[in-house]
């Protein structure tokens, strides 16, 4: 493929190989692949990178999925997992031993940070947690010789702070890793500014029709080589279905953000005017208060938007169940337009405090903004604000 292609070009075209001359992905459901002889099967039983000997290594469908992630990530090499959890346990229990140490953002998807703070202790992992919007946060924490990994999320869940991509990059020495989730391939490329490893709930906005669960990791073939040999024995694998949903849904990716960046531009400008609303926070806002690093660092601001309701966890309620065209749900990236109160699902295992140093309030609403549109969907917003 020519390597002068733009992002939604490249979203079309990579990951066909395995697939040969079917438009579609083929799926291969497959468990297994014969061998021509003992000698073949013993070199593929010794690479963990086969994508023809047995599943748990590698399925022609997912290496499909995988190939054209590492393209859009610009990245060597790139590992699907069964989930965005299960890439990110692969990394974390992958990368480190007993005696490391983690330095990570306190801002980040809750199922992460209970990663951090409950399964690492267990293996005698430390951890620091740090404010990543504070500069120069991440380096601070580091213990040189003993930090094995530094973790960012960015834009981070469910208060969309923003982590300095090239400051990261510029960390020499830990492995440095940031979940991208939110902003997808098309949105932000970290390894563009040096970051080590990027990882996604593919899930979510790479797959966008909530009919896939899957997650991946991209960067260098040393470390994805590395990451593979452990997942052989982690064993969260995805689901060749589910890889042939997320290339379909990489196809159609920069289509659906084009269209859900401006609904979300214009919900946002909306709830901003509203008195009932504080604090509405969206990278493309102005008001954000790291706009102009989302400016320097964004090619799309995302479909993403969280604020605050004056009448906290009532109105809250009030507010969801008085919507219409948005649904109450907790996932994000897909065609419907979806709301979600973090502090009873996304983030429920963390304690008051918590929740409190993460920015989530009892009134703070998530919203993953989909494919409606617009005038509809600022409508629903408007109309159940106003109801209340
Ligand atoms: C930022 C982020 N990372 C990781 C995950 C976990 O992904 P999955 O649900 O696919 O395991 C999520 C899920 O919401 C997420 O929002």
């Amino acid at each position: 493929m020519n390597e002068d292609l733009d992002p939604a070009t490249v979203a079309i075209l990579a990951g066909r190989d395995p697939s040969e001359s079917s438009l579609a992905p083929v799926i291969y459901p497959t468990t297994a692949f014969e061998a021509p002889t003992v000698a073949e099967a013993r070199r593929l039983a010794l690479d963990p990178s086969s994508s023809r000997f047995y599943s748990r290594y590698g399925n022609p469908t997912v290496a499909g999925f995988e190939d054209a992630i590492a393209r859009l990530e610009g990245a060597e090499s790139a590992r699907a997992y069964g989930s965005g959890m299960g890439a990110v346990t692969g990394i974390v229990l992958g990368l480190c031993s007993s005696g490391d140490h983690i330095v990570a953002q306190k801002q980040i998807y809750g199922a992460t940070q209970l990663v951090f703070q409950a399964v690492c202790p267990r293996f005698g992992i430390d951890v620091t947690f740090v404010d990543a919007t504070v500069p120069g946060a991440f380096e601070a924490a580091i213990e040189p010789g003993r930090t094995m990994l530094v973790w960012a999320e960015t834009p981070a869940n469910p208060r969309l702070d923003l982590v300095d991509l090239a400051a990261l990059g510029a960390i020499a020495g830990p492995v440095t890793v940031v979940d991208s989730t939110f902003a997808t391939p098309l949105g932000v490329q970290p390894l563009s500014f040096g970051v080590d490893l990027v990882v996604h709930s593919a899930t979510k906005g790479i797959a966008g029709h909530n009919d896939a669960t899957i997650g991946v990791v991209a960067g260098s073939a040393e470390l994805i080589g590395w990451l593979r040999g452990f997942a052989l024995l982690q064993g969260a694998v995805a689901s060749p279905y589910d890889a042939a949903n997320a290339l379909r849904g990489i196809r159609t990716l920069s289509a659906r953000l084009d269209v859900q960046c401006a609904n979300a531009s214009a919900v946002a400008e909306a709830l901003e005017l509203h008195v009932a609303v504080s604090d509405v926070r969206y990278p493309g806002l102005a008001s954000h208060p790291q706009h102009e690093l989302a400016v320097a660092q964004m090619t799309r601001m995302g479909a993403m938007i969280s604020f605050d309701l004056v009448g906290g966890l009532e109105a809250g309620s009030r507010f969801v169940e008085a919507l219409d065209v948005a649904r109450i749900a907790t996932s994000l990236g897909g065609p419907e337009t979806l709301v979600t109160h973090p502090a009873s699902t996304t983030h429920v295992s963390l304690t008051e405090d918590e929740l409190t140093a993460a920015g989530i309030g009892p009134g703070t609403i998530r919203v993953s903004v989909g494919l409606e549109s617009e005038r509809d969907l600022v409508g629903d917003f408007v109309g159940a604000l106003d109801a209340l």
